[in-house]
């Protein structure tokens, strides 16, 4: 279990906090949804456009080289929207086998033509695939919009489907400013901690794997 930010080349945001002040109960029911109002809708229900631009590229490349990922591999990526990373991944090491899951009809059927086949509707916490049936799963910024106990089991399907590494990315705050910022901008989280919280909460749920926090600055 590693604390490790594979995400070190994603472009750091400074967010319009101010934009979403606005947001009402009625733009988050909106948002959890996970519709085409969070992708692709305007920034008080979500991404305000949710495009491919290429920056999952140095992630790929910054995990094919920490895991070591070869042709013939398998890859799951849990919370996948609309397949950029696993797109870039096969960019990067053609030969991989990438699978995702993702809650949002939406985003699988606007995904990346070359990745939508491998991709499946289905929530976290009930993924249907075999124990041990990849070399990596990874999950960015998607186990924190589910409730506390459905979380932690989505955590443990992480655990069960991998015969090797995980990596799990979270919203957190490491500052009580972190934690102010965070939650005038977040729309869609449930189960939000600062590091230590996340940490007890890897250990009930069992994750032996790698970690790292999304911080609104
Ligand atoms: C903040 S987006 C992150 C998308 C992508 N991983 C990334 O980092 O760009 C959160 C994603 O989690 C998905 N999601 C929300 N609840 C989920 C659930 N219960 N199971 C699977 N995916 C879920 C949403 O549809 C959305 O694609």
């Amino acid at each position: 279990m590693r604390e490790v930010n594979l995400l070190d080349s994603y472009p750091r945001i400074k967010r319009p906090l101010r934009e979403r002040e606005q947001a009402r109960p009625r733009q988050r029911e909106v948002a959890r949804r996970f519709g085409r109002e969070y992708f692709d809708g305007d920034r008080t229900q979500g991404y305000g456009g949710y495009y491919y631009d290429g920056r999952w590229l140095a992630v790929a490349r910054r995990m094919q080289e920490f895991y070591g990922l070869m042709p013939g591999h398998r890859v799951l990526d849990v919370g996948c929207a609309k397949g950029f990373l696993l797109h870039d991944l096969r960019q990067v090491i053609p030969g991989i086998r990438v699978a995702g899951l993702d809650i949002s009809a939406y985003a699988i059927g606007q995904a990346i033509e070359d990745v939508r086949p491998f991709l499946v509707l289905g929530s976290a916490d009930r993924l249907p695939f075999a124990d041990r049936s990849f070399d990596l799963v990874v999950s960015i910024n998607t186990v924190h919009n589910l409730d506390l106990d459905r979380c932690k089991q989505a955590i443990r399907e992480m655990e069960r489907v991998s015969r090797a590494y995980k990596y799990l990315q979270v919203d957190s705050f490491l500052t009580e400013e972190q934690r102010e910022n965070f939650e005038r901008w977040q729309l869609t989280a449930l189960t939000y901690f600062p590091p230590d919280g996340w940490r007890r909460l890897f250990a009930a749920a069992g994750y032996t794997g790698d970690y790292y926090w999304t911080v609104t600055e």
